[in-house]
């Protein structure tokens, strides 16, 4: 018989904590690692579960993202990590800054400035703007009636130009070894007609996707213990894109003016108790983790969603590519059921998990945990949870809905982006699909785990 597969494994682990009466969590053996003895790992499915073990802070910590962010990123640390005081200050200061650019926009300033409507509106402009500019330059193509690819020539360069606008952060400014290498391997091993460039603003792009890359695999990928072989490429990855936000750091007034970047200049002198090291790390850490976000996880968000909506999985979901684009350009719609139509195509499109660390021994709904388990939160079976989603194959976007989609609605560490993200992707896809569409039959290819393709063509007259 053969093996199974640890993705077997936990496939079947997760149909069995579906099953009514199953436990709230199932030890997985074949996500242990025999080289940290004593750290077994459970899983969670069920949608009541994953949330609450998302929310429940003081028993389930964030601090391995802390752990495998100081193997390769010195100091640099991510809001999605351990509540510290560290992370507190860094919270004050990134609320400071969006305060100073809302006075700068002339809107009134709000507790949450990252979730007001005029915040939404101004990013609303800025992705309609950068999408346009983007198929501008694709449209001398589809006119020729020649493919484009959706992921690296589209979705990649928008959400980059989206960055650079908002945080300030512009990748660097020449393509570094690493970016290279990782272009020559996926040129020479990959052939769709379109080679991946490192050219001009393409380049930085990639190359700001090609940096982060192996940490998103090695903080987020990891349950146990990162793997030692990818140690240290990440480290060398990671260093390239924290020189690139170094360099803005040190030029601030070369970043756009409504830039994060800008604003954390503009606030420096409020923060006089910080000294110069402190707020140089801080900064560092906002600036590194909110352009991965908004560059990385946008895009590769746009991509899933693509795919989907081109697949046969989604007519079986009683949906398609015209439907949820016309949904998504519904300008009489409100922006709730945006959002949702946004939240259910990542529902039924994307894979997410994400691991939390036991903190003290203790119990977890009558199962006996020990401080060091880990406990991996399958967000994209709870996705599939009847319990919370009704019929949950069919498409059924609804405000209503609780999405696990970017983590938990609320709670101690709720996406800080999600506004910001499914305001972007409404606005990429709704512009984009106005002069193209995927081809017949095109689907999402990826290069070493990261999206790297899919033909999109002109749209029919
Ligand atoms: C579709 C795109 C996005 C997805 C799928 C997503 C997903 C998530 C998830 C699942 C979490 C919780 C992680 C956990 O609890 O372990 C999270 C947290 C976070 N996200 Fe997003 N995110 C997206 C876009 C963004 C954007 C655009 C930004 C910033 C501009 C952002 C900033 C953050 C931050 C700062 C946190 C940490 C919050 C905290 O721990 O206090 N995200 N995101």
């Amino acid at each position: 018989m053969p093996r199974l597969t640890p993705d077997d494994e936990v496939a079947r682990l997760t149909a069995e904590l579906m099953r009514p009466g199953a436990p709230a969590l199932l030890q997985c053996k074949a996500l242990e690692d025999a080289g940290v003895p004593g750290v077994r790992v459970f899983l969670a499915a069920r949608h009541t579960h994953v949330d609450e073990v998302l929310r429940d802070e003081a028993l389930f910590s964030l601090s391995l993202y802390d752990t495998l962010l100081e193997q390769v990123a010195g100091p640099t640390r991510y809001f999605v990590g351990a509540s510290t005081p560290d992370r507190q200050r860094r919270f004050t200061m990134l609320m400071a800054a969006q305060r100073h650019l809302a006075e700068q926009r002339g809107a009134s300033t709000t507790p949450s400035p990252q979730l007001a409507t005029e915040y939404r509106g101004w990013i609303e402009g800025v992705a309609r703007t950068e999408a346009r500019a983007v198929l501008t330059l694709l449209l001398p193509r589809l006119r020729a009636r020649a493919q484009v690819d959706f992921v690296r020539e589209y979705a990649m360069l928008v959400a980059y130009r989206v960055t650079r606008q908002v945080v300030g952060t512009a990748g660097p400014q020449s393509p570094p070894l690493f970016a290279r290498l990782f272009a020559f391997l996926r040129n020479v091993t990959t052939n769709t007609g379109i080679p991946l460039s490192l050219a001009g603003e393409q380049g930085r792009a990639m190359s700001m996707a090609a940096l982060l890359h192996p940490l998103f695999g090695h903080v987020f990928g990891t349950v146990v213990r990162s793997p030692g072989w990818l140690v240290a490429p990440t480290r060398w990855a990671t260093t390239g894109s924290l020189a690139a936000v170094d360099a803005v750091l040190d030029n601030p007034a070369a970043a756009p003016r409504l830039s994060l970047v800008r604003a954390l200049a503009a606030i420096r002198k409020d923060f006089g108790q910080v000294d110069d090291d402190c707020w140089r790390i801080d900064a560092r850490s906002i600036l590194f983790e909110l352009a991965g976000a908004l560059g990385i996880v946008v895009a590769n968000s746009l991509a899933q969603c693509a795919d989907f909506m081109a697949s046969p999985a989604a007519a079986q979901a009683g949906t398609g590519f015209d439907a949820i684009i016309a949904a998504l350009a519904d300008d009489s719609a409100p922006a709730a059921l945006h959002d949702a139509t946004i939240n259910e195509t990542m529902r039924l499109a994307a894979g997410n998990r994400l691991v939390r660390t036991v903190t003290k021994t203790d119990t977890f709904q009558g199962i006996a945990l020990n401080a060091g388990d880990r406990v991996v939160a399958l967000v994209a079976a709870a996705g599939q949870d009847p319990a919370a989603f009704p019929d949950p194959t069919r498409f059924a976007p609804d405000p209503a809905r609780s999405y696990l989609t970017s983590g938990p609605f609320d709670g101690p560490h709720v996406c800080y982006g999600r506004a910001i993200a499914w305001t972007v992707m409404q606005v990429a896809l709704v512009e984009a699909a106005r002069v193209m569409r995927p081809a017949p039959g095109a689907r999402l290819a990826l290069f070493g785990g990261l999206p790297d393709f899919m033909a999109w063509e002109a749209a029919p007259a």
